[in-house]
């Protein structure tokens, strides 16, 4: 929980509308409460908002009830069709208003939503959260916004109350590309490590025995993380450590081993379909940093 704020600061800060009260609009919404601002929620199902009320929140009984007294908007919701359902809802009272659009989407839904805002009369900025639900109202939260500058500079207070804000980018879509990259990230990642602890599982290893191995693992990223982003940015892939042609003889033994125990190797077949094709391009000699560039390449 955010650390509250005394009630004589309440009245000196922005109103905010709250549309959404899922876990992360809770989270949003008593951050806002916390930090003092006078918060008005809605919720699709009536009923999720009795703590945010316990907070001092007020209750709306539609959006377009809830944005009424806001300049500020906050919408976070599952997803573009549910934030399409709201924002269609609320309607002409959004009129003037700042929309910021925290619900996941995709970078070109967020640049659909800027020019709908455009053609409607209100001012969009698309947040993309980056951190769970329990950072919010911290420093370690971290929520990137894109759209239009001034916009994202006039309400920089407010956003400070929901963790480190920081602004990416006027195109729209920026802040969503950021989270599909990060989410891009995340998902391999916990996907490589369920399959590693059913590979596990399938030798007879239980996932307390593999636990301090993989643990080891991402210990190993951070430097990694910075080396690889140099590489990309510069298309320089050295192979003086380690080359392609022997990460795909890696990836080959893992994938042959898996397939032989019964186990589902899609994903696994997919890189080394990658890899060996990147090897067959002439690129085996080149560290296995140089997948960033044949991936944008386009398919045979
Ligand atoms: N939870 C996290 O840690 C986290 C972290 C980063 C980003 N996010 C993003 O934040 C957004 C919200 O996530 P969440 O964790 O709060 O839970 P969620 O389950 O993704 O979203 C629940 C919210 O969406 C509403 N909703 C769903 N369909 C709707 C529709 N058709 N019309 C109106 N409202 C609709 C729900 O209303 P009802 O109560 O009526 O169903 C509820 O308010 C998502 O885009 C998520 O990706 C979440």
């Amino acid at each position: 929980m955010p650390n509250r704020r005394s009630s004589s600061t309440t009245h000196s800060r922005a109103a905010v509308a709250v549309l959404g009260l899922g876990p992360m609009g809770r989270a949003l919404a008593l951050a806002l409460l916390a930090a003092g601002h006078p918060t008005t929620v809605w919720n699709r199902t009536p009923g999720r908002d009795a703590e945010a009320l316990a907070h001092g929140a007020r209750s709306a009984a539609s959006p377009a009830e809830a944005v009424a007294d806001a300049p500020l908007v906050l919408l976070c919701v599952r997803d573009q069709e549910a934030a399409r359902a709201v924002l269609d809802a609320a309607g002409p009272a959004l009129r003037g208003r700042t929309v910021v659009n925290a619900t996941s989407v995709t970078p070109d839904d967020a640049r659909a939503n800027a020019t709908d805002a455009l053609a409607h009369g209100h001012h969009l900025l698309d947040a993309a959260i980056l951190t769970p639900t329990r950072t919010i109202g911290r420093p370690e939260a971290t929520v990137l916004f894109s759209g239009p500058a001034e916009t994202f500079a006039a309400h920089r207070e407010t956003f400070a109350a929901l963790g480190t804000a920081r602004h990416v980018g006027e195109d729209p879509g920026r802040a969503a590309a950021f989270d599909a990259a990060v989410l891009d990230l995340f998902w391999t990642t916990v996907h490589g490590y369920l399959h590693a602890l059913a590979l596990a599982r399938a030798e007879g290893i239980t996932g307390a025995e593999l636990a301090p191995y993989a643990q080891g693992l991402p210990l190993l990223l951070p430097p990694l993380i910075e080396d690889y982003a140099h590489r990309a940015d510069t298309h320089h892939h050295p192979g003086d450590r380690s080359t392609l042609a022997s990460a795909a003889a890696g990836l080959a033994h893992v994938t042959h081993t898996a397939r032989t125990r019964g186990l589902d190797t899609t994903v696994l077949e997919a890189a080394l379909t990658l890899t060996r094709r990147a090897v067959t391009a002439g690129h085996g000699p080149s560290g296995v940093s140089t997948l960033v560039d044949h991936l944008a390449a386009p398919r045979q």
